[in-house]
């Protein structure tokens, strides 16, 4: 077995031990502690920290746009690839204090496809029942990583309902690639009965509690998943917070999920379902609204002083919603953000 050694984390003064064969993330994750992280992989540098006392530290292979040569000299690391062959302290530059301390220890599990059924032209519904153990507790917005059946690879999706209302079933919206790994694979050969491995809970995309502040949520894609987990979440809770989601699509064919979320409005007094798409088609008939959504929540959205913001799809549209958020008036610590990256994104 490898050797063990402490990483202790600043500011917050937790200390863990992590395997030389772990990675820094991959460990605290077991042990309950939430970091900030992204894609795992080295690509996104959400899980960029610097490195205060000790030097012995390896890294698996990671982008150069993630951690240029010059900050790793300077001391910075991505934690999600970092394996320690000492004892360190890290200063997380990039931590919520309300939620490092909240995390549930991540599980391997093995579960059942229940439905695997399409929603959109290019996005599929898929349930499953997790068969081994037969429940995992997670919170709403958080995801799990799938392995592809035959490979190494897994591939992180977040599931679209809550652990409360559905113990032992994980549900997902899976955008399908053409020549995409595992989506190819869920659209052509995945079935009723089959099983999948998976790993979790991961991730930071979830409600802060105890708060009476307007939320904003912005989705595009496969972002309606944790997004409608959050919602119904809130729902089943019977949170009376004012919300505003703004989904965007390109044409009609791309929406989803549009009786639930109308069926929200009635349910929470305080919530209104924003559908914008980008490129109507003639024989859509749409009335509402156009453009893409990140202009569509400039017009719309009004001023967002005090407000959390929610926003969950591919890179682009995530990166186009900050700005226009913080020009808005939310906190930039107050965006809360999944980027769901895919193996296309950029790396060095
Ligand atoms: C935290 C997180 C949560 C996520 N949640 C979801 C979710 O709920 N739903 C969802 O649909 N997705 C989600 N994703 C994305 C998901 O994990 C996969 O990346 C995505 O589904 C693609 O996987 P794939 O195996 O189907 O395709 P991949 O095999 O990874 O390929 C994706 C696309 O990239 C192209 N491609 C692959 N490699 C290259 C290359 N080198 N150069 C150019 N093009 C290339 C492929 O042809 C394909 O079109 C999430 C990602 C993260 C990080
Ligand atoms: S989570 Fe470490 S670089 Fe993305």
């Amino acid at each position: 077995m490898a050797d063990k050694h402490v990483v202790r984390f600043e500011p917050v003064g937790i200390e863990i031990e992590v395997d030389e064969d772990q990675t820094i993330l991959r460990a605290a994750a077991e042990q309950g502690i939430m970091l900030m992280h992204g894609c795992k992989e080295g690509q996104c540098s959400s899980c960029k920290s610097f490195v205060l006392d000790g030097d012995d530290i390896d890294l698996d292979k990671y982008s150069t746009f993630a951690l240029p040569d010059y900050e790793k000299e300077e001391g910075f690391t991505l934690l999600c690839r970092a394996h320690a062959y000492e004892d360190l302290t890290i200063e997380l530059l990039n931590y919520d204090e309300e939620m490092i301390r909240s995390g549930l220890p991540i599980q391997e599990a093995a579960a059942e496809v229940v439905s695997n059924e399409p929603v959109t032209h290019d996005m599929r519904h898929l349930v499953l029942r997790l068969v081994e153990p037969t429940e995992i507790k997670f919170f709403p917005g958080q995801y799990v990583d799938i392995k592809v059946p035959g490979t190494d690879e897994t591939r992180s999706f977040s599931m679209a309902n809550t652990s409360s209302r559905d113990g032992g079933l994980l549900e997902f919206v899976i955008k399908v690639y053409p020549d995409g790994l595992f989506s190819h694979l869920l659209d052509n050969q995945l079935k009723v009965g089959d099983r999948l491995e998976l790993t979790g809970p991961f991730g930071v995309f979830t409600l802060r509690e105890g708060l009476e502040t307007d939320l904003i949520f912005v989705g595009g894609g496969a972002g309606m998943a944790p997004i409608l987990a959050l919602l119904r979440s809130m729902a089943e809770r019977g949170l009376q917070r004012k919300a505003t989601f703004f989904y965007g699509a390109r044409g009609s064919a791309d929406l989803c999920f549009e009786k639930e979320l109308r069926g929200l409005e009635e349910k929470l007094p305080g919530f209104k379902y924003v559908p914008a798409l980008s490129e109507p088609a003639d024989g859509d008939g749409w009335e509402g609204e156009t453009g893409l959504i990140t202009d569509v929540v400039k017009r719309l959205a009004g001023g967002l002083k005090g407000a959390h913001a929610y926003v969950c799809g591919p890179p682009p549209m995530v990166e186009a919603a900050m700005p226009v958020l913080a020009t808005a008036g939310v906190e930039e610590k107050r965006i809360y953000y999944d980027k769901f990256t895919t193996t296309a994104d950029p790396q060095q």
